[in-house]
């Protein structure tokens, strides 16, 4: 199989699906993997790296795009990218196509097959190939909350920990799965009041045990309502599964909100879960709604590629390994339960919240030993 990793081309993106040393095994196996220049640079590896393991480089995207069947890239898309898809090639990235329903048009119109990380998902409902960058997000979100609530930059201006004499910041936070609950782990650590509202028994017991000041409790709209009054910064992490994620937290709640304090919505590659939310990029990370900082980042962990490239790397290379065995609809047995599929016969279809859910999934073979559960 021939494999092609493409430069990513999002706004500030630092990232590269894969790293020289899981090249290697790729090549050991017998394929032919191509690199566009200088894709790997901002996560700390250059092409000389990766040609001394046997991998060839494409002088740009083009060239690129045109050597490979099997297309392995970190984030979904975009234009520079779609000109160069074809019907044959199996994309395999983050894809997100509940929010994206523009895309979602173009790549069935392109007729190709692609496999969404984000909709890989064990027996157990675990998602291995979003758990890595989810963990990144969540801690990335509570970093930059905790700075934007510094008064020169628009914030509140406080401390979050406390110290003798003051009170304690509050972070509430929606979601305890991956990216909620480091974030929820992460603010409690630096010792602020921490609220996190779930709908799952076993992650509210999780998020108790963090410590004592972290509460969790179910998120009733009257509850939500009255917390949000007194948070400093409000991370929102919640996911349904494929599906355009649910506002969890509507305008009226954030008028009642102190002025200064911050959202973040790491769900927004899902849609975003505050009412106010709209996708912001690292050049422009935030913007001001009701008085309140929002930081809505598509590609959160884009800005740490040096950790972010080697764990998304080894959660994806298992499946990468399957994929270029054969084709996928004759991987064999149970495995991976759901994959998103971008032909027009296995087409994703609007529904719920605006949502796409996919119409048909495919088992793609065993789950691959060492596939990280991320848990
Ligand atoms: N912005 C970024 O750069 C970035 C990076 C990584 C992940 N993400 C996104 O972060 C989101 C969370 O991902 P995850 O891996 O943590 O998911 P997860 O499945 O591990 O956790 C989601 C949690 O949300 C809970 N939940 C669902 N609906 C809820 C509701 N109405 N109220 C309270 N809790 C609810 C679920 O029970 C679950 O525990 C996803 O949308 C993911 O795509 C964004």
């Amino acid at each position: 199989m021939r494999i092609g990793i493409p430069r990513e081309t999002k706004t500030l993106e630092g990232r590269v699906a894969l790293v020289p040393a899981a090249c290697a095994d790729l090549v050991r196996r017998g394929h032919e993997v191509w690199i566009e220049k200088d894709a790997g640079i901002k996560s700390g590896f250059t092409d000389d790296q990766y040609t001394a393991l046997g991998v060839k480089v494409a002088p740009d995207a083009a060239a690129l795009y045109e050597k490979a069947e099997l297309v392995v890239k970190v984030k979904e898309p975009i234009e520079g990218d779609l000109q160069h898809l074809r019907r044959d090639h199996l994309l395999f990235c983050y894809l997100h196509l509940a929010a994206e329903p523009v895309l979602t048009r173009r790549l069935l119109d392109i007729g190709l097959t692609g496999v969404a990380f984000e909709t890989v998902e064990l027996e157990n409902g675990d998602l291995p190939l979003l758990a890595p960058m989810s963990i990144i997000a969540g801690r990335i979100g509570v970093q930059v909350g905790t700075h934007l609530l510094h008064q020169p930059m628009g914030g509140k201006g406080k401390l979050l920990g406390g110290l003798p004499s003051t009170e304690r910041g509050k972070v509430v936070v929606f979601g305890a799965g991956m990216a909620g609950g480091n974030s929820a782990a992460l603010a409690a650590a630096g010792g602020a009041n921490v609220v996190v509202f779930e709908k799952r028994q076993d992650r509210m017991a999780e998020m108790m045990r963090l410590g004592p000041n972290v509460t969790a409790l179910y998120p009733y709209e009257d509850v939500v309502a009255r917390e949000l009054e007194t948070a400093d910064i409000v991370v929102g992490a919640v996911l349904v599964t494929g599906a355009k994620a649910p506002h969890v937290v509507t305008r009226k709640m954030i008028q009642g909100m102190e002025k200064g304090s911050v959202l973040v919505d790491i769900s927004v590659d899902q849609g975003g879960c505050f009412e106010t939310t709209r996708a912001t990029t690292w050049k422009e990370p935030t913007y001001v709604e009701e008085g309140i900082t929002h930081f809505a980042v598509t590609n959160m962990p884009g800005a740490v590629p040096q950790t972010s490239s080697q764990a998304i790397c080894a959660a994806i290379l298992p499946w990468v390994q399957k994929l270029a065995s054969g084709p996928v609809a004759r991987q064999p047995g149970p495995g991976a339960r759901h994959q998103r599929r971008g032909r027009e016969d296995r087409a994703s279809r609007p529904e719920g919240h605006g949502a796409l859910t996919p119409s048909r999934y495919t088992p793609c073979g065993s789950v691959p030993q060492g596939a990280a559960t991320g848990r």
